[in-house]
């Protein structure tokens, strides 16, 4: 028998984004500072077979269809593949948000183990400014490895821009084209306050309207039919299809109320929300010998605290202890 994780505002999870390190090999501008971050110690880090159980419980006991893994940068997971293909095993889609870096060596492996799906951020199509984001200068290794992506069958494979004042705001149109070109599927998210060093600005903020300006200036763009339905991103036609863009207005127009997503922090932590200013403790009820009836009911509760939405437009909001590398995208 399944018990729902359902919260008090009527919302069920299904979908399972788990983080597997909160290490990046990137040092993204919006999302941590050059020296990077405190990372997890070890003993803290959920171990394969940890991370295997608790996906298991969410499957088995608690509705979960879907898992994405995430970071920092789920490649950097020495046991990710391994992890994947016990996770297909169960019967439940899968997918992996990731920078791409080094995907060139794993994408097939990955693939055999029963990935259905990939995510990749890509910023900025001109290596200058992929270096000026990232602070590293590794575009070629990005566009290798989502060729090798593509190539493993990995698709179809979405990319995430975000885009910042002065960086790169003047490359939609340019990300876009090159993207239809390659075979992609981008999807603009407007950046959110959930960076280790807490710069975001409301005021600085490209929002979802000006990027549907921009790139309306170059292509005509028309609402993609199907509804939206829990999926974040407003979806568009390009010159008439069938390419399409996404446009994820996940600060000025939120779509809190048709969550469907849990998350699971690579040290155990379960987060009812990105955002979440409080989690529940997985890890301590694991290694202290709790069985999986046992771990599912915490599970349950700790989803009745979720939140009707993030409140980023509130006075009272209060950014998230953890940035989003040590969350999960
Ligand atoms: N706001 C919006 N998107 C972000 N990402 C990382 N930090 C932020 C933020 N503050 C994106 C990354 C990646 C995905 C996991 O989330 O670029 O595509
Ligand atoms: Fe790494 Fe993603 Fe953060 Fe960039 S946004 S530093 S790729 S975790």
């Amino acid at each position: 028998m399944t018990t729902p994780l359902a919260d008090r505002f009527g919302r069920v999870a299904t979908d399972l984004r788990v983080s597997l390190t909160d290490r990046c090999n990137l040092r993204c501008n919006y999302c941590m500072p050059a020296e990077g971050l405190d990372w997890l110690p070890t003993e803290q880090t959920l171990t394969d077979d940890e991370i295997v159980r608790l996906i298991t419980i969410g499957v088995k006991r608690l509705g979960i269809r879907e898992v994405r893994f995430t970071g920092g940068e789920p490649l950097l997971r020495r046991g990710l593949v391994d992890i994947v293909s016990r996770t297909h095993a169960l019967g439940v889609e899968t997918s992996l948000t990731t920078n791409a870096l080094g995907l060139s060596r794993t994408a097939q492996a990955l693939a055999d183990a029963g990935l259905d799906r990939i995510n990749a951020s890509i910023d900025s199509v001109r290596p200058e400014t992929f270096a000026t984001i990232t602070r590293r200068d590794r575009l070629k290794d990005v566009v290798a490895g989502l060729e090798a992506a593509k190539a493993a069958g990995l698709g179809p494979i979405k990319l995430n821009a975000v885009l910042l004042r002065g960086t790169n705001d003047d490359q939609a149109a340019e990300l876009l084209r090159w993207s239809i070109e390659h075979g992609y599927e981008l999807r603009f998210i407007e950046q959110m306050p959930l960076d280790a060093q807490h710069d975001w600005s409301r005021a600085a903020m490209v929002t979802a309207d000006e990027i549907f300006d921009q790139l309306s200036a170059e292509f005509a763009l028309t609402p993609h039919g199907e509804p939206r339905g829990s999926a974040p991103a407003e979806l568009f036609d390009v010159d008439g299809g069938p390419a399409t863009v996404g446009i994820i207005a996940s600060v000025t127009r939120p779509f809190c109320g048709d969550c469907d997503r849990v998350r699971l922090t690579a040290d155990g932590q379960v987060r009812n929300c990105l955002f979440a200013r409080e989690e529940s403790d997985l890890r301590a009820a694991l290694r202290s010998g709790a069985t999986d009836g046992e771990i599912a009911e915490r599970w349950v509760i700790a989803m009745l605290g979720k939140r009707a939405g993030h409140g980023i437009d509130d006075v009272t909001f209060l950014q998230p202890d953890r940035p989003m590398s040590a969350i999960g995208g």
